[in-house]
């Protein structure tokens, strides 16, 4: 199967488990879940469950098993995208080439989407089958998402907004934050519903580390920010290359079971959207 063979059909997989997920449109009351669903089918690449689902698959593991968490992590995805694009945060009219959660539903309604897509997804995680392992999963996804990780990436860049002169260690803590660790958690998922060991876990913890750092370096190289605001965009595309050139080390003891994984590595780094 090639690489776009894989995407399509696992796409094609976590969208109809979301469908399942969410509640119906004509749930009372309606708004919040048309919203919600609006927010979540709107052309997303669906890159961290389908990257989830591949490290699991790599290491042993089955889809149905590690299904419920990359769906709940492609909803903590959904949930950030809709807060980021709110008036106080990026003020985006557009997302996913579509009006915005809160240029369709209005702002009161748009923090409330978000709202409920992270509570969901915290409500599809506690139902994983293994209680081990959601024990496990539950204190790496909290701190991969909050002040520590996330929100943390998400206040910092804030505050760089304005600001003239940047650092690099200061640009380098947004990209891991904001983007970098909810996909690593996503790689970090998939591992411990796989039961990778814990040196295994470690070497997956280390390629999503490098996976994420590289998609938010592509990400201001497409969109003009945060890296191209200190390097030229030749020079954020070098350092983004030297990344995924360690990604791809921190996965080499799959042997050929590592070939997905390091196609996603060269995805990431070659992406055009
Ligand atoms: C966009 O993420 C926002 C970032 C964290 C850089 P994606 O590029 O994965 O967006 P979708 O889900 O495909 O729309
Ligand atoms: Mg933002």
């Amino acid at each position: 199967m090639t690489l776009k063979q894989y995407f399509d059909k696992n796409k094609k997989i976590v969208e109809e488990a979301l469908k399942n997920y969410l509640p119906k449109s004509t749930a009372y009351p309606k708004t919040i879940h048309q919203a919600m669903r609006y927010s979540v089918f709107n052309g997303g690449k669906r890159f961290r469950p389908i990257l989830a689902i591949a490290v699991c698959e790599a290491l042993g593991g089955k889809l149905k098993d590690v299904l419920p968490a990359a769906c709940a992590l492609e909803l903590i995805h959904c949930y950030s995208l809709v807060h980021d694009d709110l008036p106080c945060m990026d003020n985006d009219d557009y997302r996913r080439g579509k009006p915005t959660c809160h240029k369709r539903f209005g702002e009161a309604n748009a923090v409330l989407t978000g709202d409920a897509l992270l509570t969901i997804a915290f409500q599809i995680l506690s139902e994983v089958k293994d209680s081990k392992v959601v024990h496990k999963l539950l204190p790496l996804i909290t701190h991969a998402i909050g002040s520590m990780g996330m929100v943390g990436g998400q206040v910092v860049d804030k505050e760089l907004e304005n600001k003239e002169s940047l650092e690099l260690p200061e640009i380098s803590y947004v990209n891991i934050q904001k983007t970098g660790q909810l996909i690593r958690v996503s790689c970090l998922s998939g591992a411990l519903i796989a039961k990778a060991s814990k040196q295994h876990l470690k070497a997956m913890d280390d390629y999503g580390c490098h996976l994420g750092f590289t998609f938010q370096i592509v990400d201001d190289i497409l969109d003009s920010d945060g890296f191209t605001r200190i390097m030229s965009r030749h020079e954020a595309f070098n350092e983004a290359s030297s990344v995924t050139v360690k990604a791809k080390k921190s996965i080499q003891f799959l042997n050929s079971k590592s070939k997905r994984l390091a196609e996603i590595a060269d995805l990431i780094l070659n992406r055009k959207k």
